[in-house]
């Protein structure tokens, strides 16, 4: 059930996956077959995974798995609208640290027919995103044209990976495809440093305590407001990944 592992190392570095010319496989020869039983297999894939996590930090192309410690996003860009605030959003060049520190603490697999669905809780001591952001807000009838870096750090973060996915044949061989994908990061502390907010240097400690104090209220917002922009990416680089790994080579057969 290598293709569990895959699939997991994909959502937990936020996609970092992304097909090759030419199709190869996956070769798990090294590593332990999993049961076909779903109540069984979540231990087994939970160890596969937790090898195969800080092993694929550099990336594999033949698996169409990019680097991923650090994981590198050219560009991404989020609309936003609630209340007083409304606004467009764009971060550039961000790096995230951190991805191959994970430690996969549970995995639960439940199978029915072709669908199955995997809750995935891991954790990770600490994650750093460095980068440039441009944003256009309107705060009332304020209008804000904040540009410049960011340093984020994230704290003792536990990650709940919920996934609906179904099994697919092709070329005589058994493939997992995800269908949906929801991820719900719990985080014990943050820190945001960033610079550009306000043209003055004092305007922007001030506005930077204040993120800084209410970072869960802004983040309980933020997270799910974008997933309509992360969630298709995800989805789209996790199931072009999924393409490499047959799974049926890596599941015993019944007993
Ligand atoms: C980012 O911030 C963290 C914590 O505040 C700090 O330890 C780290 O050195 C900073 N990184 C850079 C590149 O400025």
């Amino acid at each position: 059930m290598q293709y569990i592992a895959v699939a997991t190392i994909c959502l937990l570095a936020g996609g970092a996956c992304a097909a090759p010319a030419e199709i190869k496989y996956l070769n798990g020869d090294d590593l332990p077959k999993c049961p076909a039983d779903a109540d069984q297999a979540g231990e087994c894939i939970k160890n596969i995974m937790n090898e195969l996590i800080p092993r694929l930090r550099k990336g594999d192309p033949d698996l169409g798995i990019q680097p991923y410690d650090p994981f590198v996003i050219d560009r991404l860009s989020f609309q936003y609208s609630s209340g007083a605030v409304s606004g467009r959003i764009s971060v550039r060049n961000v790096k995230l640290y951190g991805f191959a520190e994970h430690k996969i603490e549970k995995v639960n697999v439940k199978l029915d027919g072709d669908k199955v669905k995997l809750r995935i809780v891991s954790q990770l001591p600490k994650m750093n995103l460095l980068g440039n952001y441009k944003a256009e807000m309107l705060v009332n009838s304020l209008q804000l044209k904040p540009k410049g870096n960011f340093n984020v750090t994230l704290f003792d973060v536990e990650n709940r990976v919920v996934t609906d996915g179904e099994f697919y044949n092709k070329d005589g061989r058994r493939f997992l495809r995800i269908k949906d994908i929801d991820v719900n990061p719990k985080i014990r502390d943050m820190i945001i440093k960033a610079n550009g907010i306000f043209p003055d240097p004092e305007l922007d400690e001030l506005a930077l305590n204040v993120a800084n104090s209410y970072w869960r209220d802004i983040y309980g917002i933020i997270l799910p407001e974008t997933r309509e922009s992360w969630a298709p990416i995800m989805l789209r680089l996790i199931n072009e990944a999924l393409t490499h790994v047959p799974i049926d080579q890596f599941i015993h057969g019944p007993e």
